[in-house]
């Protein structure tokens, strides 16, 4: 299969990495980090999510940073909800795009969201049916496709079944989540071509996080597969609060260095990302985790001496 010629970059930072710090974040520091992001061109910024504050507390003020947060025309700004009660809240709050999220794993689904994979998806169903009443887009999230970490290996035909059902009840697209970055190049190719037998390539986005430093390998094999969205987290943020040990998402800016050497058009600004992930690592204290943020740091430093 040829390389798509522009890929769509889905940045999860301010979300799926905020999520899993312990420390207080205030609203304008996340306010700031999505205002950051749309400047350096990303076109879709999960902003936060509409979850039990006491299952994922730093998560708590999402609506004050969508109340806050400058929306430029033709970006999305999207939200994680769970349930019912986390579409209306999340409606109440400006929301015109979500997504739900399921597990390929019994034992995930349960510790992430306190219910069995069947059980999500049947919470799902008012929640998109609300949506389509309001006109509001939903994306759906698999966990734990290539692995999990309470009961090991899954299998691709479970997650082909699961992505099926959510294009069914109405997403317009399935995001394959390595929530705990074990998968290789070969597991995601095999993923791939079951998931694909029941959805189309086109209506899939590959969601990596880079625990084993598979990640940027595991998006070129998906991309040799047909796939053209990809999650990603500026400065490598994150981890999940229910995969313990898991890392972040692959950086955005290891992503887009990758698909920029492939030719692959995103329309994101190398250098005002680079920027965006520095600052917010400012903020928490933290070492950037992306290497072409820290090498491009480091050359600029270089050079100013
Ligand atoms: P539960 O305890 O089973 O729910 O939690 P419940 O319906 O029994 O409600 C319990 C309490 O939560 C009640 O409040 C509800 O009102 C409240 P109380 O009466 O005790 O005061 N509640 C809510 N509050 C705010 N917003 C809501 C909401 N729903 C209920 N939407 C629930 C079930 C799903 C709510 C909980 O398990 C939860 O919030 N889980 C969120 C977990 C989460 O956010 N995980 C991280 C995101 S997933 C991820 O990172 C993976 C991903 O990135 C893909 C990948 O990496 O692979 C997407
Ligand atoms: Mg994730």
């Amino acid at each position: 299969m040829q390389l798509p010629k522009t890929a769509r970059l889905v940045e999860v930072g301010p979300r799926d990495g905020l999520q899993n710090e312990q420390q207080p974040i205030s609203v304008a520091d996340k306010v700031q980090l999505v205002n950051d992001l749309s400047a350096a061109g990303l076109g879709y910024i999960e902003v936060g999510s509409f979850v039990s504050p006491k299952w994922v507390p730093q998560m708590a003020g999402s609506a004050e940073v969508f109340a806050q947060i400058e929306q430029r025309p033709g970006v999305t700004y999207a939200a994680l909800t769970p349930n019912l009660k986390g579409f209306e809240a999340a409606l109440g709050a400006g929301v015109r795009e979500v997504a739900v999220f399921a597990a390929a794993s019994e034992a995930f689904s349960k510790r992430n969201i306190n219910c069995s994979i069947d059980d999500s998806l049947l919470r799902f169903e008012p929640l998109m049916a609300a949506a389509a009443r309001h006109s509001v887009r939903v994306r759906g999230y698999i966990s734990c496709v290539l692995g999990c970490p309470y009961e090991g290996a899954v299998d691709p035909s479970r997650v082909a079944e699961i992505a099926a059902e959510l294009i069914g009840m109405g997403c317009y697209e399935v995001s394959l989540g390595d929530t705990i970055g074990v998968g290789t190049a070969g597991d995601t190719r095999r993923l791939i071509d079951a998931v694909s037998k029941r959805v189309p390539r086109e209506q899939l986005a590959g969601h990596f996080h880079d625990t084993y430093g598979q990640a940027l390998a595991n998006i070129h094999a998906a991309l040799l597969d047909g796939i053209a969205v990809f999650d990603s987290s500026v400065a490598g943020l994150g981890g999940c609060p229910y995969a313990r040990g898991a890392t972040g998402n692959v950086a955005t800016e290891d992503v887009l260095y990758l698909l920029n050497g492939l030719g692959i058009d995103t329309g994101v600004d190398m250098q005002r990302l680079v920027s965006a992930g520095e600052r917010i690592c400012q903020v928490l204290g933290k070492d950037n985790g992306s290497r072409v943020a820290r090498a491009m740091l480091a050359r600029a430093m270089t050079s100013d001496g």
